[in-house]
């Protein structure tokens, strides 16, 4: 099979979806792979390196022509005319988005999200949730570390003792966990807080204080459990109680990192302006879900993240506080993610080709299910 791998055309990726590693096993089974020229050079490889292991380096109309196109993020809508009707395209498609996937559908591709496959032990390599989300949770603390005007580990001197500080991790999934291992690794004191209880265990297990919120009805309890290892949104009456202790701990926090998610919906609130108006100044707030969040200013339809204050790609100000709203963190490790990324792909590409080389599409398989955004001309995939 002829695969191609174009290279990242969206703002702020550096990624790329192949690496000399996986392009070297995908020749060793038999199949063609063309990469665009620099494909890989955001993300520290370089074309020869491609080429060392078997690829030809093209133009982006070759990359793109190919039967099975690889990418991270979705391609933008005028590099569709470059792929075949009948295609097949695999990448973080971005599943609920319906207006990519109509587009995705109109130029006739068999398309995949990633990001929708089932969290299931057996998707476990396949997970991009997951590889990126783990990269994202150490970049945010890395970030925090680097705008933050103090020390992060408690530090006694000869000129006195400087004070550990206090990170405040709001989420404990993939990406909140990590960021607390990494938070720890630099000496910070870490509370964390999550609608799921089954993460108390895990919180603790890295070192770090669960702030918990006890379930007082059925309803609560319920909710919490999530759905498919999900969060769903939880009832209005323990968000408040969650709000009021999240508000009080963010006053004794130096560093807040948020990664509350809701697949399919937005964000949930968690730490309104209130809560940033308590900060200490020269606190310091990294909001992964930043441009997920609730509509913040109606006036420009800017969606925040988990604070509604978040400005998506930028590091704002706000009552001497900084917030920062990255929304590709993942995308600053690029050789590293690219790695990951690369290998998932790999492992999903077992379910869709044959050792023979060719495509096979078997929609009993739960994740090849999933996973199909667009088939056939049309949206395969509700929204
Ligand atoms: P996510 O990125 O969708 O959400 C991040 C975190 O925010 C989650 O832990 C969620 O519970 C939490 N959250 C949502 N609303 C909140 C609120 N109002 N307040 C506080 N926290 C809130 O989740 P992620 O990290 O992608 O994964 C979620 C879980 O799925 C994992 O922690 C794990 O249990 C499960 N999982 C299972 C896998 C497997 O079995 N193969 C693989 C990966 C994840």
């Amino acid at each position: 099979m002829h695969i191609g791998v174009p290279a990242e055309t969206r703002a702020n990726e550096s990624r790329v979806a192949a690496t000399p590693e996986t392009v070297k096993k995908y020749v060793a089974q038999g199949h063609t792979v063309t990469i665009q020229a620099g494909a890989g050079a955001g993300a520290s490889y370089p074309d020869e390196a491609y080429t060392a292991v078997g690829a030809q380096i093209a133009s982006a109309a070759a990359a793109f022509g190919a039967e099975l196109v690889l990418k991270v993020q979705s391609p933008v809508e005028a590099e569709l005319p470059l792929m075949q009707r009948g295609a097949t395209l695999v990448g973080m498609l971005d599943p609920f988005n319906a207006q990519n996937a109509a587009l995705l559908a109109q130029a006739g591709v068999t398309a995949f999200a990633l990001e929708a496959a089932p969290r299931t032990t057996r998707a476990q390599s396949l997970d991009v949730l997951s590889s990126q989300a783990n990269i994202a949770g150490y970049k945010a603390v890395l970030v925090a570390a680097n705008l933050y005007p103090r020390f992060m580990p408690m530090l006694m001197t000869a000129a006195g003792t400087v004070k550990a500080a206090r990170v405040l991790v709001l989420g404990a999934g993939v990406a909140g966990l990590q960021a607390i291992a990494t938070a720890r690794r630099l000496g910070a004191v870490i509370e964390a807080s999550d609608v799921r209880p089954a993460v108390k265990e895990q919180i603790e297990s890295l070192g770090g204080k669960f702030l918990d919120v006890p379930f007082e009805t059925e309803e609560e309890r319920e909710a919490a459990q999530g759905v498919g290892g999900y969060a769903r949104p939880m009832p209005p009456s323990w968000l408040a109680r969650q709000s009021q202790l999240v508000h009080e701990r963010a006053r004794q926090a130096d560093i807040v990192i948020s990664t509350a998610l809701i697949p399919g919906r937005d964000a949930p609130t968690l730490l309104p302006a209130v809560a940033v108006q308590a900060m200490k100044p020269g606190s310091v707030v990294i909001d992964l879900a930043a441009g997920r969040g609730p509509v913040a200013d109606q006036a420009s339809g800017r969606r925040g993240g988990n604070c509604p204050l978040t400005v998506a790609d930028q590091v704002v100000t706000e009552h001497g506080v900084q917030i920062c709203g990255y929304t590709n963190l993942p995308s600053m490790v690029a050789a590293d993610a690219s790695a990951l990324y690369a290998r998932n792909l790999l492992d999903f590409l077992k379910l869709i080709v044959t050792k023979e080389g060719a495509l096979n599409l078997d929609l009993t398989d739960d994740i090849v299910a999933a996973t199909l955004l667009a088939r056939d001309g049309a949206v395969a995939r509700k929204a």
